[in-house]
């Protein structure tokens, strides 16, 4: 039985419709009813890992688990998963993290990650640590001013980042549970190509043939839409810092290794755009 946390995000669907698919019939968890039903085929827990126990009963009796937390509570989520591994004796994890836990650790966020990945490796588990670059379903943030105002606005706007789908992330995770050789190490998950934020806001504009507007944001002004939005301050700035980070081996070069573990070539951001135009229009 593989448990997969976070199955309801952005890397955890497309990971449980990869086990699906493989004929496993995962455990996955979530908070809300409706997104547990729409997981045909899956045992689906319902809980919040914000709750004793709910860990303990999604990986009760689990071989392998798949772990995505997210937000401001993801750090103690992991400290709280890790604890279950152990109890359970979960013998294979699979991990999202980021590019930001490549070392030297720059800042909070990267530091966030870089703790759960230790506390993994203290379960005795077999540990997979995938850590991406930027996912091209950030560009979704976009949405609102693209739709209202024909207006991207994003910091940091000329830093090169190889964007990668996190489909392509789950290929690699579903690819490495299903075969345990390939475990027991950390994978930096890229897309095929580098591209500014202001690029990808041209691809944008291109498939939309219409001109966007690019706002190179200050990054306090981005703090400030964050923080507004009820994120606790010292996680948005922990966030700009990693976003900040101009160091081309954390997410600013294609890697291989998408086509390397799964034995097809990573998602582009043009044919991403193009299965996710109608969130623009
Ligand atoms: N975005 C990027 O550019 C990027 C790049 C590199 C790494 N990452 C890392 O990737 C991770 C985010 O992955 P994602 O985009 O797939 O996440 P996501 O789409 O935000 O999904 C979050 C998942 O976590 C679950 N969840 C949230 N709070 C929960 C709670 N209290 N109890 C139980 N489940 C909870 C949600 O389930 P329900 O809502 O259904 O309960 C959902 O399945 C983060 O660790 C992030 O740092 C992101």
């Amino acid at each position: 039985m593989i448990a997969v946390i976070g199955a309801t995000g952005n890397v955890g669907r497309p990971v449980v419709a990869g086990l699906l698919a493989r004929g496993a019939r995962p455990r996955i968890l979530t908070r809300d009813p409706g997104r547990a039903r729409c997981a045909a085929g899956a045992e689906a827990v319902l809980g919040d890992l914000g709750t004793p126990g709910c860990a303990d009963e999604v990986l009760a009796g689990v071989d392998a688990a798949f772990v995505v937390t997210a937000g401001p509570d993801g750090a103690a989520h992991d400290r709280v998963l890790a604890e279950a591994v152990a109890r359970h004796g979960v013998r294979h994890v699979v991990k999202v993290t980021s590019v930001a836990t490549l070392p030297p650790v720059r800042d909070s966020y990267g530091a966030a990650h870089a703790a759960a990945e230790d506390a993994y490796r203290a379960t005795g588990a077999r540990c997979t640590f995938l850590r991406p670059a930027a996912f091209m379903s950030n560009t979704l943030q976009w949405a609102w001013s693209v739709t209202g105002s024909a207006t991207v606005f994003q910091p940091f706007g000329d830093l090169p980042q190889a964007v990668v789908d996190p489909a392509d992330v789950a290929g690699v995770a579903v690819r490495v549970l299903g075969d345990p050789a390939l475990g027991g190490r950390a994978y930096t998950v890229t897309g095929a190509e580098a591209l500014t934020a202001r690029q990808r806001a041209e691809r944008l504009a291109d498939v939309l043939g219409r001109p966007l507007d690019f706002v190179d944001a200050p990054p306090e002004q981005a703090r400030r839409a964050m923080t507004g939005a009820g994120l606790p301050a010292d996680y948005v700035d922990g966030l700009l810092a990693s976003q900040s980070d101009p160091d081309p081996a954390r997410g600013g070069v294609p890697l291989p290794t998408v086509r390397e573990i799964t034995g097809r070539a990573p998602r582009t951001f043009d044919a991403w755009l193009a299965g996710h135009l109608h969130h623009f229009t």
